[in-house]
Protein backbone atom coordinates (compact mmCIF):
# COMPACT_ATOMS: atom_id res chain seq x y z
CA UNK A 1 0.00 0.00 0.00
CA UNK A 2 1.33 3.80 -0.95
CA UNK A 3 2.12 5.84 2.00
CA UNK A 4 -0.18 8.42 1.49
CA UNK A 5 1.14 11.68 2.79
CA UNK A 6 -1.18 15.00 2.15
CA UNK A 7 0.82 18.75 2.37
CA UNK A 8 -1.17 21.84 3.84
CA UNK A 9 -1.25 24.73 5.67
CA UNK A 10 -3.39 27.78 6.33
CA UNK A 11 -2.48 30.15 3.99
CA UNK A 12 -1.60 30.36 0.03
CA UNK A 13 2.05 31.07 -0.42
CA UNK A 14 3.49 28.87 1.73
CA UNK A 15 5.64 26.17 -0.66
CA UNK A 16 2.83 23.57 -0.55
CA UNK A 17 2.32 23.19 -4.04
CA UNK A 18 6.41 22.69 -5.18
CA UNK A 19 6.81 20.95 -2.36
CA UNK A 20 4.55 18.41 -3.68
CA UNK A 21 6.26 19.07 -6.75
CA UNK A 22 9.95 18.55 -5.93
CA UNK A 23 9.17 15.83 -3.24
CA UNK A 24 7.52 13.71 -6.04
CA UNK A 25 10.68 14.63 -8.16
CA UNK A 26 13.19 13.30 -5.89
CA UNK A 27 11.16 10.13 -4.99
CA UNK A 28 10.74 8.95 -8.39
CA UNK A 29 14.60 9.70 -9.25
CA UNK A 30 15.33 6.31 -6.36
CA UNK A 31 12.85 4.79 -8.05
CA UNK A 32 9.50 5.02 -6.09
CA UNK A 33 6.72 5.36 -8.18
CA UNK A 34 4.50 8.16 -6.91
CA UNK A 35 1.02 9.45 -7.91
CA UNK A 36 0.42 13.42 -7.64
CA UNK A 37 -2.83 14.29 -6.95
CA UNK A 38 -3.83 18.24 -7.34
CA UNK A 39 -6.46 18.74 -4.81
CA UNK A 40 -6.23 23.25 -5.19
CA UNK A 41 -8.71 24.21 -7.86
CA UNK A 42 -6.39 27.02 -8.93
CA UNK A 43 -4.35 23.45 -10.51
CA UNK A 44 -1.05 24.98 -9.52
CA UNK A 45 0.55 21.62 -9.48
CA UNK A 46 -0.60 20.69 -12.90
CA UNK A 47 0.84 23.65 -14.19
CA UNK A 48 4.35 23.61 -12.62
CA UNK A 49 4.03 19.31 -13.99
CA UNK A 50 3.22 21.28 -16.99
CA UNK A 51 0.10 19.22 -17.79
CA UNK A 52 -1.91 20.57 -20.55
CA UNK A 53 -4.66 22.61 -18.95
CA UNK A 54 -7.85 20.61 -21.40
CA UNK A 55 -6.43 17.27 -19.65
CA UNK A 56 -9.30 15.41 -18.56
CA UNK A 57 -10.94 13.47 -16.80
CA UNK A 58 -9.63 15.79 -14.02
CA UNK A 59 -9.97 15.19 -9.88
CA UNK A 60 -13.29 16.99 -10.04
CA UNK A 61 -14.31 14.11 -12.16
CA UNK A 62 -13.17 11.52 -9.78
CA UNK A 63 -14.85 13.48 -6.71
CA UNK A 64 -18.30 13.44 -8.52
CA UNK A 65 -18.02 10.06 -9.06
CA UNK A 66 -17.98 10.32 -12.98
CA UNK A 67 -13.74 9.34 -12.99
CA UNK A 68 -11.71 6.23 -11.88
CA UNK A 69 -8.30 7.76 -10.20
CA UNK A 70 -6.49 5.42 -12.97
CA UNK A 71 -8.16 7.13 -15.67
CA UNK A 72 -7.71 10.82 -14.11
CA UNK A 73 -3.35 10.27 -13.94
CA UNK A 74 -1.80 11.95 -16.92
CA UNK A 75 1.92 11.29 -16.29
CA UNK A 76 1.53 10.74 -12.34
CA UNK A 77 -0.26 13.53 -11.50
CA UNK A 78 -4.12 13.97 -11.06
CA UNK A 79 -4.82 17.47 -12.26
CA UNK A 80 -7.29 19.92 -11.19
CA UNK A 81 -9.29 22.94 -12.71
CA UNK A 82 -11.58 25.85 -11.43
CA UNK A 83 -14.29 23.40 -11.92
CA UNK A 84 -13.25 21.27 -8.54
CA UNK A 85 -14.47 24.51 -6.36
CA UNK A 86 -17.94 23.79 -7.53
CA UNK A 87 -17.55 20.39 -7.38
CA UNK A 88 -16.76 21.25 -3.49
CA UNK A 89 -19.81 22.87 -3.00
CA UNK A 90 -22.08 20.26 -4.59
CA UNK A 91 -20.03 17.90 -2.10
CA UNK A 92 -20.77 19.53 0.68
CA UNK A 93 -24.45 18.67 0.83
CA UNK A 94 -23.72 14.54 0.24
CA UNK A 95 -23.62 11.85 3.07
CA UNK A 96 -19.78 10.98 3.65
CA UNK A 97 -18.40 13.88 1.96
CA UNK A 98 -15.65 13.83 4.10
CA UNK A 99 -14.88 10.21 2.82
CA UNK A 100 -15.05 10.56 -1.22
CA UNK A 101 -11.16 10.92 -1.95
CA UNK A 102 -10.53 8.30 0.59
CA UNK A 103 -12.83 5.60 -1.25
CA UNK A 104 -11.56 7.11 -4.89
CA UNK A 105 -7.66 6.60 -4.01
CA UNK A 106 -8.29 2.56 -2.87
CA UNK A 107 -7.41 0.84 -5.75
CA UNK A 108 -4.76 4.04 -6.65
CA UNK A 109 -2.96 3.35 -3.58
CA UNK A 110 -2.43 -0.81 -4.16
CA UNK A 111 -0.67 0.93 -7.24
CA UNK A 112 1.78 2.64 -6.56
CA UNK A 113 4.78 3.35 -3.85
CA UNK A 114 3.83 6.69 -2.54
CA UNK A 115 0.63 9.49 -3.29
CA UNK A 116 1.69 12.93 -2.57
CA UNK A 117 -1.44 14.74 -2.10
CA UNK A 118 -1.66 18.54 -2.48
CA UNK A 119 -4.26 20.58 -0.41
CA UNK A 120 -5.86 23.77 -1.46
CA UNK A 121 -4.90 26.66 0.85
CA UNK A 122 -8.06 26.76 3.02
CA UNK A 123 -8.86 23.84 5.43
CA UNK A 124 -12.35 23.37 3.39
CA UNK A 125 -13.85 19.70 2.74
CA UNK A 126 -11.21 19.61 -0.28
CA UNK A 127 -8.32 19.57 2.36
CA UNK A 128 -10.55 17.37 5.21
CA UNK A 129 -10.62 14.73 2.16
CA UNK A 130 -6.97 14.90 1.51
CA UNK A 131 -6.46 14.30 5.31
CA UNK A 132 -8.65 11.56 5.60
CA UNK A 133 -7.16 9.99 2.30
CA UNK A 134 -3.69 10.44 3.88
CA UNK A 135 -1.75 8.06 6.31
CA UNK A 136 0.51 11.27 6.78
CA UNK A 137 0.19 15.02 7.26
CA UNK A 138 2.71 17.08 6.51
CA UNK A 139 2.43 21.05 7.24
CA UNK A 140 4.52 23.59 4.84
CA UNK A 141 5.19 26.80 7.23
CA UNK A 142 6.36 30.52 6.05
CA UNK A 143 8.85 31.44 7.80
CA UNK A 144 7.64 34.28 8.95
CA UNK A 145 6.73 35.49 13.05
CA UNK A 146 2.74 34.54 12.50
CA UNK A 147 4.43 30.54 11.71
CA UNK A 148 3.36 29.14 15.33
CA UNK A 149 0.01 30.28 14.59
CA UNK A 150 -0.30 28.76 11.03
CA UNK A 151 1.08 25.56 12.09
CA UNK A 152 -1.54 25.47 15.20
CA UNK A 153 -4.02 26.10 12.96
CA UNK A 154 -3.26 23.18 10.57
CA UNK A 155 -3.24 21.27 13.19
CA UNK A 156 -5.75 21.41 14.91
CA UNK A 157 -7.76 20.41 11.63
CA UNK A 158 -5.20 16.98 11.65
CA UNK A 159 -6.44 16.15 15.01
CA UNK A 160 -9.81 16.55 14.00
CA UNK A 161 -9.61 14.31 10.90
CA UNK A 162 -8.11 11.66 13.17
CA UNK A 163 -10.59 11.95 15.63
CA UNK A 164 -13.54 11.88 13.60
CA UNK A 165 -12.34 9.88 10.52
CA UNK A 166 -9.11 8.63 9.96
CA UNK A 167 -7.51 7.40 13.41
CA UNK A 168 -4.46 6.07 11.59
CA UNK A 169 -3.73 9.51 10.41
CA UNK A 170 -0.12 11.28 11.49
CA UNK A 171 1.66 14.43 11.75
CA UNK A 172 4.53 14.07 9.68
CA UNK A 173 6.27 16.68 10.74
CA UNK A 174 6.78 20.92 9.71
CA UNK A 175 9.35 22.11 7.15
CA UNK A 176 9.65 25.73 7.23
CA UNK A 177 9.43 27.03 3.86
CA UNK A 178 10.66 29.96 1.76
CA UNK A 179 13.06 30.83 4.32
CA UNK A 180 16.13 32.98 4.80
CA UNK A 181 18.30 32.55 7.64
CA UNK A 182 20.34 35.01 7.07
CA UNK A 183 17.84 36.79 8.85
CA UNK A 184 17.05 37.52 12.23
CA UNK A 185 13.41 36.89 11.64
CA UNK A 186 12.94 33.47 9.42
CA UNK A 187 15.93 32.62 12.70
CA UNK A 188 13.44 33.24 15.20
CA UNK A 189 10.41 31.99 13.38
CA UNK A 190 11.98 28.50 13.61
CA UNK A 191 13.49 28.84 16.78
CA UNK A 192 9.47 29.26 17.93
CA UNK A 193 8.68 26.41 15.91
CA UNK A 194 10.96 24.35 17.41
CA UNK A 195 10.18 24.92 21.01
CA UNK A 196 6.50 23.97 20.25
CA UNK A 197 6.89 21.07 18.36
CA UNK A 198 10.17 19.51 18.80
CA UNK A 199 11.22 16.96 16.99
CA UNK A 200 8.03 17.21 14.54
CA UNK A 201 10.38 20.41 12.96
CA UNK A 202 12.52 18.88 10.11
CA UNK A 203 16.28 19.71 10.36
CA UNK A 204 15.76 20.48 6.25
CA UNK A 205 14.54 24.22 6.00
CA UNK A 206 13.70 25.03 2.12
CA UNK A 207 15.99 28.47 1.28
CA UNK A 208 14.26 31.22 0.01
CA UNK A 209 15.44 32.19 -3.79
CA UNK A 210 13.75 33.34 -6.88
CA UNK A 211 15.08 30.52 -8.64
CA UNK A 212 12.06 28.56 -7.60
CA UNK A 213 9.40 31.07 -9.39
CA UNK A 214 11.89 31.06 -12.31
CA UNK A 215 12.11 27.32 -12.38
CA UNK A 216 8.21 26.89 -12.16
CA UNK A 217 7.78 29.18 -15.24
CA UNK A 218 9.89 26.91 -17.14
CA UNK A 219 8.09 23.62 -15.76
CA UNK A 220 11.73 22.75 -14.80
CA UNK A 221 12.62 20.77 -11.84
CA UNK A 222 14.58 22.49 -8.96
CA UNK A 223 16.57 19.61 -9.44
CA UNK A 224 17.74 20.21 -12.64
CA UNK A 225 17.54 23.85 -12.94
CA UNK A 226 19.48 24.68 -9.40
CA UNK A 227 20.92 21.60 -7.92
CA UNK A 228 22.73 23.46 -4.89
CA UNK A 229 18.88 24.68 -3.83
CA UNK A 230 17.51 21.48 -5.34
CA UNK A 231 19.76 19.95 -1.98
CA UNK A 232 17.28 21.45 0.07
CA UNK A 233 14.24 19.19 -0.95
CA UNK A 234 16.57 16.36 -0.81
CA UNK A 235 17.46 16.49 2.19
CA UNK A 236 14.04 16.84 3.29
CA UNK A 237 13.04 14.02 1.69
CA UNK A 238 15.74 11.85 3.46
CA UNK A 239 14.15 12.96 6.74
CA UNK A 240 10.41 12.11 5.07
CA UNK A 241 11.68 8.51 4.00
CA UNK A 242 12.99 7.99 7.32
CA UNK A 243 9.75 9.18 9.03
CA UNK A 244 7.51 6.55 7.16
CA UNK A 245 9.81 4.04 7.55
CA UNK A 246 11.28 3.20 3.38
CA UNK A 247 14.46 2.62 4.32
CA UNK A 248 15.81 0.75 1.12
CA UNK A 249 14.53 4.27 -1.13
CA UNK A 250 15.91 6.09 1.59
CA UNK A 251 20.31 4.19 1.04
CA UNK A 252 19.19 4.63 -2.95
CA UNK A 253 18.89 8.37 -1.92
CA UNK A 254 22.28 8.82 -0.64
CA UNK A 255 24.46 8.97 -4.28
CA UNK A 256 21.87 12.25 -4.83
CA UNK A 257 22.70 13.72 -1.27
CA UNK A 258 26.22 13.43 -1.68
CA UNK A 259 26.05 14.69 -5.53
CA UNK A 260 23.97 17.33 -4.53
CA UNK A 261 26.45 18.88 -1.53
CA UNK A 262 29.49 18.49 -3.15
N1 LIG B 1 11.93 28.06 -1.71
C1 LIG B 1 11.32 29.05 -2.38
N2 LIG B 1 11.91 30.25 -2.51
C2 LIG B 1 11.30 31.28 -3.16
N3 LIG B 1 10.12 31.17 -3.75
C3 LIG B 1 9.48 29.99 -3.67
C4 LIG B 1 10.04 28.87 -3.00
N4 LIG B 1 9.17 27.84 -3.09
C5 LIG B 1 8.12 28.29 -3.79
N5 LIG B 1 8.30 29.58 -4.15
C6 LIG B 1 7.40 30.45 -4.91
O1 LIG B 1 6.42 30.96 -4.03
C7 LIG B 1 5.14 30.98 -4.63
C8 LIG B 1 4.18 30.09 -3.85
O2 LIG B 1 4.67 28.76 -3.86
P1 LIG B 1 3.70 27.51 -3.93
O3 LIG B 1 4.53 26.30 -3.84
O4 LIG B 1 2.80 27.64 -5.12
O5 LIG B 1 2.90 27.73 -2.57
P2 LIG B 1 1.44 27.26 -2.11
O6 LIG B 1 1.12 26.00 -2.82
O7 LIG B 1 1.56 27.08 -0.63
O8 LIG B 1 0.52 28.39 -2.46
C9 LIG B 1 5.37 30.50 -6.07
O9 LIG B 1 5.54 31.61 -6.89
C10 LIG B 1 6.66 29.70 -5.98
O10 LIG B 1 7.36 29.71 -7.21
MG1 LIG C 1 -0.53 25.56 -3.93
Amino acid sequence: MADTIAVLSLKGGTGKTTTVRTLADVLRRVGLDVLAIDLDPQGNLSDYFDVPADAAPTIADVLSGDAKVKAAEHDGIVPASPILAEVERAMSGRMGRELVLKKALRDARRQHDVVLIDCPPALGLLTVNGLVAADWALISSEAQYFALQGVQGALEVIEQAKEYYNAGLEFLGVVMNIADMRTVHSRDAYEQLKEAFAEKVFDSVIRSSIAYAESAERATSILDYRPDLGADYVALADEVLARIGQDAARRRLQPLRAEATS
